[in-house]
C-alpha cells in the first residue's frame, strides 16, 4: 500500500497534488511519501517482531543504495533504521543523516583500505567481508590502529535469485562472496588474529526476489554453516541474511508478503542465538516514490508505424527500463474523463534508442503539456541517475501530511560547470 493516490481525478501525495508540485518545483521531479516509508519500514520490522521468540529483536538495516537521500534516510534512522551501505560516501551520509554508527553495516566487493580505516574510525557495527585479500587488508589495517575489526563473512551460498540476471547476486559465477568452505577457513584463521573480530556471517543473493524458495534455501545453507562454526568452538553471534524482497511492479508477479517471508526466515534460521540482520532497500522505498515528467510532445509516424510519447524524463532521470528492462506503471496525473486508451512508445529525449520507457504502452490518450507519473520510482532511481546529455539531475520532493519539502534541488547550469576547472593550458 503506497500514499499516491487518485483525488477528483488526479494523482496526489498525501495531501499534495503533483499538479502543483510540478507547477513550483519544476519537471522531471522525484516525490516522496513520508508514510508510505515509514509504514513500510513498520510493516517489516512488525513481520519479524511477531517471531521475536525465534529473532529476538533484529537490526534492519536499510539498504541505502536504493535511496539515499538524505531527509529519506533521516525519516528512516527516526524510526530506529540501521543502515547497509557500500562505501565511504553511503557511511557519510547515514552519519549525516543520524545513523548511529553501531547501526551501520559495511558491505561491497571492493573496500578500498581508505574506505576500511574510514569504517572502523565511524565505529561501524559490522563490516562484511567479501573476500580473503580484504580479509587480509582489514588485519593489517585494524592492527595499525590498535583495534579490533567486527566483521562478518559474506558467503556467496550458490543460489542465485532476482528479477533480472544484472541484479542476481548469489549464484556461484557472480562476484559476490566467499565459497562456504573458504569462509570457514578465514573465519578460522581471523579467530586466531588479534585485531579481527569475527562475529558471523552474511548472505544477499540477489534484488526484486518475488519467490521465497532460492531465499529459504541459501538460508538454510546459513544455518547449515552457523552449526558447523560453532561445531568447531568458534563464537558466532550475528546471522546477515541480506534484503532482496520484491515489490509489485504492477503487472508483474506478486511479491511475497514481509509477514510470510518472516515466518520463512523464523522457520529456516530462527533461534540461533544470533542477533540477525536484514537489508532491505527496495521493498521499503521502492512504492514510496514516483517520477514526474511532462509530455514534451507527441510524435507519429505518417505510415502508422509508431506513436511517440516524448517526455522530459529520459533514461539518465531512470535508468532502470533501459538497464533491465524495468517495467514502471505510467500513470497520468490528471485523469481525463472517458479518454481512450492508445498505444504510446513512451521515450525521453536522450539521443540514443535505449532512452525507451516502454514500447506499445496502453495509456489514456495523452496531450502536449500533460504530467505522467512513473510509479514505484523510490527506489534505485534518483540515486542512478546522471548528467548525461548535461541534463541537470532531477531534484527530489519529500512530502510528509500536506507538507512538502525540496529535499535535494536541481543544479544550476552554473554549479555543474563549476565542477569541470578549465585544463591549464587552455
Ligand atoms: N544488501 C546487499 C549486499 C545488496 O547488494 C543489495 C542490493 C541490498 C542489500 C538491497 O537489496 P534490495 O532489498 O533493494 O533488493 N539497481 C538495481 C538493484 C540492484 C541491487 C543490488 N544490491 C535495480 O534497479 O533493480
Amino acid at each position: 500500500m503506497n500514499h499516491f493516490q487518485v483525488r477528483d481525478g488526479e494523482l496526489w501525495c498525501e495531501g499534495v497534488r503533483l499538479a502543483d508540485l510540478a507547477r513550483e518545483v519544476g519537471t522531471p521531479f522525484y516525490v516522496y511519501s513520508s508514510a508510505t516509508l515509514s509504514r513500510h519500514f513498520e510493516v517489516f520490522r512488525d513481520a519479524l517482531a511477531a517471531h521475536a521468540d525465534q529473532l529476538g529483536d533484529p537490526l534492519v538495516a536499510f539498504a541505502v543504495k536504493a535511496n539515499s537521500n538524505l531527509s529519506v534516510l533521516a525519516t528512516l534512522a527516526r524510526l530506529g533504521a540501521g543502515a547497509d551501505t557500500v562505501s565511504e560516501g553511503e557511511i557519510r551520509r547515514a552519519l549525516k543523516a543520524g545513523v548511529p554508527g553501531d547501526k551501520i553495516v559495511f558491505s561491497g566487493v571492493g573496500k578500498t583500505d581508505a574506505e576500511l580505516a574510514f569504517a572502523l574510525e565511524a565505529g561501524v557495527y559490522q563490516i562484511n567481508v567479501e573476500a580473503e585479500p580484504e580479509l587480509v587488508r582489514l588485519a593489517r589495517i585494524a592492527a595499525d590502529k590498535g583495534v579490533r575489526a567486527p566483521f562478518v563473512v559474506r558467503v556467496n551460498p550458490k543460489v542465485g535469485a532476482g528479477g533480472h540476471a544484472k541484479i542476481t547476486t548469489g549464484g556461484a559465477g557472480d562476484k559476490f562472496g566467499v565459497d562456504a568452505e573458504e569462509a570457514l577457513r578465514l573465519y578460522a584463521e581471523a579467530a586466531a588474529t588479534p585485531s579481527l573480530r569475527p562475529l558471523g556471517l552474511a548472505c544477499h543473493i540477489g534484488s526484486q526476489i518475488t519467490d521465497l524458495g532460492p531465499l529459504e534455501a541459501a538460508f538454510g545453507v546459513m544455518r547449515g554453516l552457523v552449526e558447523r562454526l560453532r561445531g568447531q568452538g568458534l563464537e558466532v553471534s550475528r546471522l546477515d541474511l541480506g534484503g532482496g524482497l520484491g515489490v509489485p511492479y504492477f503487472n508483474q508477479q506478486e511479491p511475497p508478503s514481509p509477514e510470510a517471508f518472516a515466518a520463512m526466515v523464523a522457520r529456516t534460521v530462527g533461534g540461533l542465538d544470533v542477533r540477525y540482520v536484514f537489508e532491505p532497500g527496495r521493498m521499503i522505498v521502492a512504492n514510496a516514490g514516483v517520477l514526474v515528467s511532462r509530455v514534451i510532445h507527441i510524435h507519429g509516424r505518417p505510415d502508422g508505424g509508431r506513436r511517440f510519447l516524448v517526455l522530459d524524463a529520459a533514461m539518465n532521470d531512470l535508468m532502470r527500463p533501459a538497464l533491465y528492462d524495468a517495467f514502471h506503471d505510467i500513470r497520468p496525473v490528471r485523469v481525463r474523463e472517458g479518454a481512450s486508451k492508445l498505444a504510446y512508445d513512451v521515450v525521453g529525449p536522450v539521443c540514443e534508442t535505449g532512452d525507451t520507457f516502454s514500447r506499445d504502452r496502453e495509456l489514456p490518450e495523452a496531450a502536449e503539456g500533460d504530467l505522467v507519473a512513473f510509479m514505484s520510482a523510490g527506489a534505485y532511481g534518483a540515486v542512478m541517475g546522471s548528467e548525461y546529455n548535461t541534463r541537470p539531475l532531477a531534484p527530489e520532493v519529500l512530502v510528509r501530511e500536506g507538507q512538502w519539502s525540496v529535499v535535494r534541488r536541481r543544479p544550476t547550469y552554473d554549479e555543474i560547470f563549476a565542477r569541470e576547472p578549465a585544463a591549464a593550458w587552455l
